[in-house]
């Protein structure tokens, strides 16, 4: 594979690996399963696929709670089956990007169960964040070190059998990092070059902005505001300095993408300056609504800020945009349409773009799940009150009527609605009307101008609630209004999500229009 800045304009396909394909049988996918699903990301188009955890893990965030940096669960193969799918997947054309957890570990990771055997104020414990409540930290009201809570929800703080705390922004599983501790540092950089020496394209970094806490641990307001004193730490970006220097010693071009939530652009361009971090994900779109206004303000906002973006509707952290766009619609089936519409505005402006597993199905958010079947720790901390992330990560349906459609001859670790009998990869290969079918069209004209497009877009002036922008030859408009709105002038429409009668574009639609230029 050549030696080109590949990530700056690649499509990017997240595979969340428990969900994907199952080889093995047992309900839970693994990198088996994907490897037998190569050619048909091939087919789709994409550039490169993101793998979410696959490492020893007893599970407690889905993987996101790592026991063992160096090794692969069973429960998704071997390190065998990961050397094998990178081949091949290098095989396929497709590179592999790999997620590392590094804001906390697993409490079954052996540095934390050796903390909570060493004594406070030992180096074991100095590895991860434990803290005393004194006279001084505590304010009578409250038992734990300082007033922080877990993103999912309850107390930042859990105590151990000799009254020291130690601290979690997520589940209590999680304990975080101490990463003003060299050794830390030192370790991680260990853990890039084992995945890097055995031939990677790069990382996903999880929880990107949160590694460093402020000095002294401040109280902050509930909720963590813009000044946290959790995420995005000045001192946060000479960690990405040194793993930027591992990535640019091994030959060819490994990225990394920072899992970085912000309030602002600035804020996400820093992660992105040259010595460090290749690009962050951008969320903002992911978390617009639909509206022409909304999608204009976060595309300026984006551009000025960010030398080398990156697009998302979708991840295994977020309700799935089809469902999300239909929310508070007349008709909530118009989700799909938005969706398809979306993409293509997403396909057209420069930079790179993440798609997420299903959405080339147009999957829906799966909201009825069973209570007992769900296992987000989001649900349990919340009590059932949030339904926390489940229903983005129902397995996905690849052929047959009944479930588990393909998935594997085990079952599904999640079950998935009879519904989706209509939706299976193998009926949508078939029908050219389907969202599968557009999707790989969509990625294919997104080939077939890549040489031509200037990094560059321009507005260009758009009637109602709709969008008009041009990069060189094309022209991509989008509708967020009501009622049809006049195309702009051009020679040919390439591609587009709807109806299109040449003139018009109706509601909910986007096209992707070629003009003489
Ligand atoms: C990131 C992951 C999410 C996980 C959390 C804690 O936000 O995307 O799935 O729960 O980090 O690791």
């Amino acid at each position: 594979m050549e030696d080109s800045p590949w990530w700056r304009d690649a499509v990017v396909y997240e595979i969340y690996v428990r969900s994907f394909a199952d080889a093995s049988g047992d309900g839970v996918g693994d990198l088996a399963g994907i490897r037998s699903r190569l050619p048909y990301l091939a087919a789709l188009g994409v550039d490169a696929i993101w793998l979410t955890p696959f490492y020893p893990s007893p599970m407690a965030d889905g993987g996101y709670d790592v026991a063992d940096y160096r090794d692969v669960d069973p429960l998704f193969g071997s390190l065998a089956d990961f050397d094998a799918l990178v081949a091949d997947a290098h095989a396929h054309g497709l590179r592999l990007m790999v997620d590392i957890v590094p804001n906390h570990s697993s409490s079954a990771h052996p540095w934390f169960q050796k903390a909570l055997a060493a004594p406070s104020g030992s180096e074991e414990r100095d590895r991860y964040m434990f803290r005393d409540v004194t006279p001084s930290t505590g304010d009578g009201a409250r038992q734990e070190p300082n007033n922080w809570v877990s993103v999912f929800g309850g107390p930042a703080w859990t105590q151990v059998a000799d009254g020291q705390w130690y601290l979690h922004l997520f589940a209590p599983e999680q304990p975080d990092f101490n990463w003003r501790n060299p050794e830390v540092r030192q370790e991680f950089l260990d853990i890039l070059r084992f995945w890097l020496d055995r031939g990677i394209d790069g990382f996903r970094i999880d929880v990107a902005m949160g590694l460093i806490k402020a000095p002294g641990l401040p109280d902050t307001d509930p909720g963590f505001g813009a000044k946290s004193p959790t995420w995005s730490r000045p001192e946060v970006h000479d960690i990405y300095r040194d793993w930027r220097r591992v990535l640019d010693s091994y030959p060819g071009v490994r990225a990394a993408v920072g899992e970085v939530w912000t309030d602002s652009a600035e804020d996400l361009a820093l992660y992105v300056r040259p010595d460090e971090l290749h690009q962050s994900f951008n969320f903002a779109w992911l978390e617009a609504p639909w509206s022409a206004t909304a999608f204009r303000k976060v595309i300026d906002e984006t551009l000025r800020a960010v030398p080398a973006p990156t697009w998302v509707l979708s991840n295994h952290d977020v309700v799935r945009h089809t469902t999300r766009y239909g929310e508070g619609a007349p008709d909530p089936s118009v989700g799909l349409a938005r969706g398809h519409a979306a993409l293509l505005a997403m396909l057209a402006l420069p930079g790179s773009a993440y798609l997420y597993q299903g959405e080339e199905l147009g999957l829906p958010e799966v909201k009825n799940l069973p209570p007992e079947a769900r296992q987000d720790p989001i649900f349990f901390r919340s009590k059932g009150e949030v339904l926390g992330r489940d229903g983005c990560r129902v397995p996905i349906p690849w052929s047959g009527t009944a479930p588990p459609y393909g998935f594997g001859t085990g079952g599904s670790w999640l079950p998935q609605p009879v519904e989706w009998a209509g939706l299976t990869a193998e009926r949508q290969a078939a029908d050219p009307s389907s969202t599968l079918a557009f999707y790989r069209r969509a990625l294919a004209a997104r080939r077939s101008l890549r040489e031509t497009l200037p990094d560059a877009m321009a507005w260009l002036e758009a009637p109602g609630d709709a969008l008009f922008f041009s990069r060189g030859p094309l022209i991509c408009a989008i509708n967020c209004g009501t009622d049809p709105v006049r195309l702009p002038p051009h020679e040919q429409v390439l591609i587009s999500s709807g109806l299109v009668d040449g003139q018009d574009l109706p509601p909910d639609t986007a096209a992707w229009l070629l003009t003489a230029e």
